[in-house]
């Protein structure tokens, strides 16, 4: 295949937000006819949904535009269009930079693209669109899935907390929950269509509801009564042929005791549960506007462990934010030992523009917090290869989701509690449910076998 106007590429950064978004992107995209190519060089529309979240991940995305000027230069037809968070940041900035981008399009203005594309297309100079507010989303069934058997849905968009390091309230804007109807309608639509795992998604979703208090119009007012994240779950767990759901990300400030019945009563919600708990110092937690102690985290964790049988819960950690001491970093590396999560996603603090945290004293120098860093994650690794070895010689339930990318003839399976199993398999049982027999270990996966017998 060659270069062709009619092909279009799409990267993705960043959180599985930013995937449905492209998801939606696609879709709108190939109504207007174009057509998904996986190879840059013979795209003529390219479009890379951006992620802000951290310095590190900005910075690998200016090397990637930066790339796109030679295709530019072979191709000068190519539309170029950057979207999701950098885009909404750093706005005109982005084309004061780099003169070849076409568009820059919001995370609000997913739904004006084509037309952003038409307009392109006649005009002499780039376009610079970020002004839109997250639509109200009508419909959850117009976007491209990369499985036909698992979906994800937004639940809710936006973020309230303002926790003083993140630049996701900013660039996502406030939170905002998608009515209940539209949700469930969605999925049914979507298991009527072979879908039977969805992943509810939202930078908050054990508050969903709660923006409906002031956001909803009068003759809406029964949805005041839907503002639970534990009903909302309640009721796609009785949709029928939906086997699976699992949700991210939580909130340990909103995680009530309905949310942990829910999951411990649905045999379909999964018991994987993903709680960031950012840090295990109540002064550094303070200072993060977390609204939770260490205590309370800790409290939440057990409960949790103890209702929801085999229940798995991961994390996320930011090591050096302004003002962590030694004595700080040490709780949280006790907490870490203490509470053995199955896996902790850790970062070392990067300050946003615009945050409060930005402005925050911040005395401690790096070399020094990345010595922390490579601590914590030392413990974490050797936790979780511990946490997974508790598996070995065990018999699970795993649906098989795709080859694996790493060895042809090997698959891949997911296990309830969100852990990979790779096994070898014949490809057509991707889509199925199978018994695999767990026979190694290892930090963030596991080997195995199919199981004869449960
Ligand atoms: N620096 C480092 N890590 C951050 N995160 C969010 N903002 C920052 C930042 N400025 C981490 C948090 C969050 C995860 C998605 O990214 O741990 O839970
Ligand atoms: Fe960012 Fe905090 Fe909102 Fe998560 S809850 S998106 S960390 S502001």
């Amino acid at each position: 295949m060659a270069f062709k106007k009619e092909n279009f590429y799409i990267e993705t950064f960043g959180c599985q937000m930013n995937e449905f978004d492209s998801e939606r992107i696609s879709a709108i995209l190939e109504k207007q006819g174009y057509l998904k190519t996986e190879n840059r060089e013979n795209a003529g529309l390219i479009i890379l949904n951006t992620c802000s979240v951290r310095l590190k991940a900005e910075n690998k995305l200016f090397g990637h535009i930066g790339n796109l000027k030679v295709l530019k230069e072979q191709n000068p037809g190519l539309v170029i269009c950057i979207g999701g968070c950098t885009a909404q940041s750093l706005k005109e900035k982005l084309i004061d930079t780099f003169p070849y981008i076409d568009i820059v399009f919001g995370t609000g203005n997913i739904e004006n693209l084509s037309d952003l594309i038409k307009t392109r297309a006649t005009s002499s100079k780039s376009i610079c669109k970020t002004s839109g507010n997250p639509e109200e989303i009508k419909e959850l069934i117009d976007f491209k899935r990369k499985f036909p058997f698992k979906a994800f849905i937004p639940v809710m968009t936006g973020c309230d907390n303002y926790c003083s390091y993140c630049i996701v309230p900013y660039v996502r804007g406030h939170e905002k929950s998608i009515k209940p109807a539209t949700i469930i309608d969605s999925i049914k639509k979507l298991a009527a269509d072979g879908v039977f795992e969805v992943t509810l998604l939202g930078q908050n979703v054990n508050s969903y509801g709660q923006s409906f208090g002031h956001n909803v119009e009068a003759e809406d007012a029964a949805l005041k009564n839907a503002n639970s994240f534990a009903k909302l779950l309640n009721e796609i767990a009785a949709i029928q042929g939906i086997k699976r759901i699992r949700f991210m990300t939580s909130h340990p400030k909103d995680f009530t005791e309905d949310i942990i019945n829910a999951v411990r009563d649905n045999s379909n919600v999964m018991g994987h549960i993903h709680l960031p708990f950012q840090s295990g110092s109540d002064k550094i937690l303070e200072m993060m506007n977390r609204k939770y102690t260490s205590k309370e985290y800790e409290d939440l964790f057990y409960k949790m462990k103890e209702r929801i049988p085999d229940c798995s819960v991961t994390t996320d950690i930011i090591v050096g934010f302004p003002g962590e001491q030694e004595e700080d970093f040490n709780k949280t590396l006790e907490l870490v030992r203490k509470l053995k999560f199955s896996r902790a996603f850790t970062f070392l603090y990067s300050s946003r523009k615009g945050t409060k945290a930005e402005a925050f004293y911040d005395p401690v120098p790096i070399v020094e917090k990345k010595k922390w860093f490579k601590q914590l994650l030392d413990t974490q690794n050797a936790i979780s290869l511990a946490e997974n070895e508790k598996m070995t010689g065990k018999v699970f339930e795993a649906l098989v989701e795709s080859e694996s990318t790493k060895k042809s003839g090997r698959l891949e399976g997911r296990l309830e509690n969100n852990t990979i199993v790779n096994f070898d398999g014949p490809k057509g049982l991707t889509g199925s449910f199978i018994n695999l027999e767990i026979t190694q270990a290892h930090p963030f996966y596991l080997s195995g076998k199919i199981a004869e017998h449960k």
